[in-house]
């Protein structure tokens, strides 16, 4: 059923270097995003596939799969990428923050305690907000407090289509785990609770839902 559509798919943390040896991350394991493009290839779909780093191996039949490692380097490909697709779905998890300067050589132990200045990243499915024409937009939310409230806060700030909502206090929900527990919050105010499942059938679930956006 997405036979030639064009989908673009980032998954995975990014990673924020500190020096040569040290970095920033989250964890974020990428398998959500990575069966969704394993997913969309098997319903027909050309998949361009944006991945921070992860141990998985990319799926078989994908248009393009493109390595990255910072949020500034996601942000840079989703924008050279985003036009041409007809969906985007944004199962990464950006690092908000990144060291203000990385040095160049090791940073060396000290006798006193140590302060790392952060600057923000840009929010790479905010401005996608901003910029799309035509596309289906589809967010993911993590959330531990006020978990509705804020996801519903992400759906309208980022102007998306609908949004994945992980509560990541529940078992069997969130990172490197196989199952999730969503709730999915669309643009007209529908929230659809879904059981517990394995992300491979979550991720056949949410393309059901971009599916009925298309027609
Ligand atoms: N996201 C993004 N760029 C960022 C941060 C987040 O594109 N710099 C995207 C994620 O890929 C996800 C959605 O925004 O689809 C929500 O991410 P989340 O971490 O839940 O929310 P934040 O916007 O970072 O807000 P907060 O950290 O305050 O919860």
């Amino acid at each position: 059923d997405f036979k030639d559509k064009k989908l673009l798919i980032t998954a995975g943390p990014t990673r924020e270097p500190l020096d040569p040896v040290r970095f920033i991350t989250n964890y974020s394991s990428g398998k959500m995003g990575y069966a969704l493009a394993e997913k969309a290839v098997q319903r027909g779909a050309k998949v361009t596939l944006i991945s921070g780093p992860t141990n998985l191996t990319p799926p078989l039949g994908l248009s393009k799969y493109i390595a990255v490692d910072t949020a500034q380097e996601m942000f840079q490909a989703v924008m050279e990428h985003f036009t041409y697709a007809d969906v985007i779905i944004k199962s990464a998890a950006v690092a908000d923050f990144s060291p203000k300067d990385i040095e160049q050589n090791k940073i060396k132990k000290q006798d006193f305690n140590m302060r790392i200045e952060l600057k923000k990243n840009p929010d790479i499915l905010q401005e996608l907000g901003k910029r799309k024409t035509k596309q289906i937009l589809v967010g993911f939310a993590a959330e531990t407090t006020e978990v509705l409230e804020n996801a519903q806060n992400k759906l309208k700030r980022k102007n998306l289509d609908f949004i994945v909502m992980n509560n990541l206090t529940e078992e069997g929900a969130g990172f490197a785990v196989d199952s999730n527990i969503v709730k999915i919050l669309h643009k007209d105010g529908r929230i659809e609770e879904l059981s517990k499942m394995l992300k491979k059938d979550l991720a056949n679930e949410i393309l059901d839902r971009i599916y009925s956006y298309m027609l």
